[in-house]
């Protein structure tokens, strides 16, 4: 009988060497450790033996049932590892390779000139007045000086709403009249940044959105000079120290007198190329003294008070610095183009 157990061992043991997967490890165990192995056998007949011989077999049975059942963890653990180190072998990852390079955002360009225009007029004191896109007539023509009917009407054609008399702001001008109204009778050094709408036929020089940073100061004693200290100041800040600018008198509704200003054309130094069309000088702003119904119009006395006003277009000073031919492009989202700033 003892025997007959040390050769079910050996047998089970020799098998299990040969078991190469899970499956195997299953079949293995049913076969060797199950109800109907040779072992459980031995072990439901032990009644059957002479009463003496009983414990011996007894305890040997056992025995081998123990070292059968931890030889079938040991196996199953090493099969285990042999399926890990498998799969390190099959996905191994290769670390030598290249990576895949970060995509890093970007200011568009516009912003970023109009954060260098705010930084510049801050030192000068001007705070930023944030004013509405979305303008009532009475705002963006009337008070500003261009009844119904005034020509000056007809530089801007304009996108109205459903509702009538309420159009998208064709210039920042009209924030003006805000800063204005909420300030007087008060001093006011402010700039008005945003976007502007005009229904226009784009062109490589006209864009139906556009932005515009409006410039105001309005106070006591303010004279044509200030004006032309803090434009031509501004002019040197934004596009170099030895920049020249000139002053040439121009028309707008809203202001009396009203200018244009021109730097230097950067590229030929004045000398005249295709860029300044020949001329040697580059329009970068609109200007002018507050006209006195303007400041009436906010709520100031135009006895009392007087004021300089300027509009500047970013995508414009954009367009110079960087000699961009086409004004579509900047909101035309053509990563081609924006990646180049
Ligand atoms: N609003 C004018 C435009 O859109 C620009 C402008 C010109 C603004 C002269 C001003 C100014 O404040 O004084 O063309």
């Amino acid at each position: 009988m003892l025997e007959q157990l040390n050769r079910i061992e050996q047998t089970a043991l020799s098998m299990l060497d040969q078991v190469r997967d899970e499956a195997g490890l299953q079949q293995w165990r049913v076969k060797h450790l199950g109800r109907s192995s040779s072992l459980s056998q031995v072990l439901s007949k032990l009644g059957q033996l002479p009463k003496e011989e009983r414990p011996m077999v007894g305890r040997r049975a056992n025995q081998i049932r123990q070292a059968l059942e931890s030889a079938l963890v040991e196996k199953s653990e090493a099969l285990q590892q042999v399926a890990i180190q498998r799969s390190l072998e099959a996905e191994r990852l290769d670390v030598s390779m290249p990576g895949r390079p970060a995509h890093s955002s970007r200011l568009h360009p516009a912003t970023q000139t109009l954060r260098k225009i705010y930084q510049i007029l801050a030192e000068m004191g001007f705070q930023i007045y944030w004013s509405r896109e979305v303008e009532t007539d009475a705002y963006n023509f009337e008070l500003l000086n261009m009844p119904a009917h005034h020509p000056a009407r007809d530089m801007w054609d304009t996108f109205h709403t459903t509702t009538p008399g309420v159009l998208l702001r064709t210039h920042t001008s009209p924030g003006q009249i805000h800063a204005m109204r909420e300030f007087a009778p008060e001093p006011i050094r402010v700039i008005l940044p945003g976007m502007c709408y005009r229904y226009e036929q784009l062109t490589a020089r006209s864009e139906i959105q556009f932005n515009q940073v409006e410039g105001l100061a309005i106070g006591k004693n303010i004279t044509f000079s200030d004006l032309k200290g803090t434009l031509a100041d501004f002019a040197r800040r934004m596009f170099g120290q030895n920049v020249r600018s000139r002053f040439r008198a121009s028309h707008f509704p809203f202001t009396e007198p009203s200018a244009e200003v021109d730097i230097e054309c950067f590229v030929c130094g004045g000398s005249g190329c295709s860029v300044c069309k020949q001329t040697g000088w580059l329009e970068i702003l609109g200007c002018g003294m507050v006209h006195p119904t303007v400041l009436r119009n906010g709520g100031y006395d135009p006895e009392k008070h007087t004021g300089f006003a300027f509009g500047v277009g970013p995508e414009r000073i954009t367009q110079l610095r960087h000699r961009i031919e086409d004004i579509r492009y900047f909101w035309g989202n053509d990563m081609r183009f924006l990646e180049q700033f």
